[in-house]
């Protein structure tokens, strides 16, 4: 029996480009809508959030782009990643399932973010620009941001949403270390946190909100650039350096997978990983590949969103996009996984989605924590409680494997480690956690303030 368990690639093979789906669709990503005008929006209505080179990249339609070699520079630092051949849990699950997971928990800040944040803040710096603001959920945007801009000698500002800024202390410090500054959104630095402020003084905060605010103080300040995290197709692309080692690392161990399994947030670690397989589907090679995309029963923006123009943000500041949405006011339920409680989701996922080429699937928080520690147990590794939603489905499919008997190749897209999460598998651990109903009246009020669009 083939016992190797992790598979290697050099430095020299880290991708040397990215893969740009936009080249491959069947059909073209719906246009995104200017929030004044209802009508598409052009390159210079972009140009005071982001530098040209990713306003470029957001549109392209060229299949393959340079990464620039400053950027693969600090990717060597923890490029390639490993895929792992996860035998023991195999194992405990009694399966003939064979599963393999990329593991993105080995990048400095612990997950598939810097491969984003570093390109990010190196076009920036290209640019002239020397600052940064953003947001971030759970901090794991937030710090790798900040490792970015310590890379390439950025100032980020970063908001970060209130319940997760004081349930995770430690990735606060994180960003300081890097040199960065982050403060709890809802804030009373910009115009959207303080109207909300107002109305409720312990508001949560959320994704959608910490964004308003990050993007105002872009936009009023002349050295200031704006970075998301994810969602936008730059970030995806960025993030396809994960699929396009897993792919080479999948030959390495002679298979090619039948169902890959990820978790959606934004949608750019998971995309990152299958967009350079979905291609194989798309192009008829790979007709039968399932790509399961996993989300929290408590935001479920793509398994009960309306497939509908919406903000990206919870003020309402940012460009129309085209997808599955809760509503831009929807603040989800204060579930551990922060990077995972977003009203909206990336338009290509929509897109593809919508197509039928992937699917999308909920899952409940314990059922998330219940699969994490099973991987702990096995693997070893103590996942993010976002990576959780993924390995709960990848558990599943594992265990109908083993009722039906088949042998299915399951490729996890393992986004990161949960070292500055304890405080969650603590609060399991001690039976404190509990699931969220569908927020379906919150959803169904939200879902009536979408923007009206011509
Ligand atoms: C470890 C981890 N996984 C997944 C996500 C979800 O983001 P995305 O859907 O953009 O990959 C986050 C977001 O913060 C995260 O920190």
């Amino acid at each position: 029996m083939d016992k190797q368990t992790k598979y290697f690639m050099e430095e020299a093979e880290i991708p040397t480009q990215w893969y740009n789906i936009q080249a491959d669709l069947p059909e073209p990503l719906p246009a995104v809508l200017h929030p004044g005008t209802g009508q598409p929006i052009g390159p210079q209505d972009l140009a005071p959030l982001f530098p040209m080179e990713l306003i470029k990249q957001e549109v392209s339609t060229e299949r393959w782009i340079d990464i620039p070699e400053p950027v693969r520079e600090v990717y060597r630092l923890w490029r390639p990643t490993i895929v792992h051949r996860a035998h023991r849990l195999e194992k405990a699950l009694d399966t003939p399932a064979k599963i393999f997971y990329k593991y993105e928990g080995t990048s400095p800040p612990g997950s598939h973010k810097p491969n984003t944040a570093v390109a990010q803040a190196y076009y920036n710096k290209a640019e002239g620009i020397n600052r940064i603001s953003t947001e971030t959920g759970a901090g794991q945007w937030g710090s790798s941001l900040c490792f970015g801009g310590a890379c390439f000698g950025l100032e980020i500002k970063v908001y970060m949403v209130a319940i997760s800024f004081h349930q995770k202390p430690y990735r606060r410090v994180m960003m300081e270390t890097w040199g960065g500054k982050c403060i709890p959104s809802p804030s009373p630095d910009t115009k959207a946190g303080r109207a909300i402020l107002e109305k409720d003084p312990d508001c949560p905060g959320s994704l959608g909100l910490a964004i308003s605010e990050a993007v105002e103080e872009a936009v009023s300040r002349e050295d200031t650039h704006y970075s998301l995290g994810s969602v936008l197709n730059h970030v995806l692309l960025h993030q396809t350096v994960i699929g396009l080692e897993a792919k080479k690392q999948m030959e390495m161990a002679g298979e090619y997978p039948d169902i890959i399994v990820g978790c959606i947030g934004g949608g750019s670690n998971f995309a990152g990983m299958y967009l350079p397989f979905i291609k194989d589907k798309i192009d008829g090679t790979k007709p039968d590949l399932r790509v399961i995309n996993v989300e929290p029963a408590s935001c479920p923006t793509v398994t009960k969103g309306l497939y509908a123009y919406d903000f990206g943000d919870e003020a309402g500041l940012t460009p129309l996009l085209k997808m599955y949405t809760l509503g831009h006011d929807f603040i989800p339920p204060p579930v551990h996984a922060g990077g995972l409680r977003y009203h909206g989701m990336a338009p290509i996922i929509c897109h593809l989605h919508k197509l039928g080429l992937v699917e999308a699937t909920a899952v409940h928080q314990l059922g998330t924590f219940e699969a994490g520690i099973t991987f702990a147990r096995t693997e070893g590794i103590i996942s993010a409680p976002e990576t959780n939603h993924a390995i709960r489905v990848t558990i599943d499919e594992a265990l109908k494997c083993k009722e039906s008997g088949e042998a299915k190749t399951i490729l996890l897209a393992h986004s990161g480690h949960g070292h500055v999460d304890m405080a969650a598998y603590d609060a399991y651990l001690a039976g404190k956690l509990k699931d969220y109903a569908h927020p379906e009246t919150a959803i169904e009020e939200s879902l009536k303030h979408l923007p009206e669009v011509g």
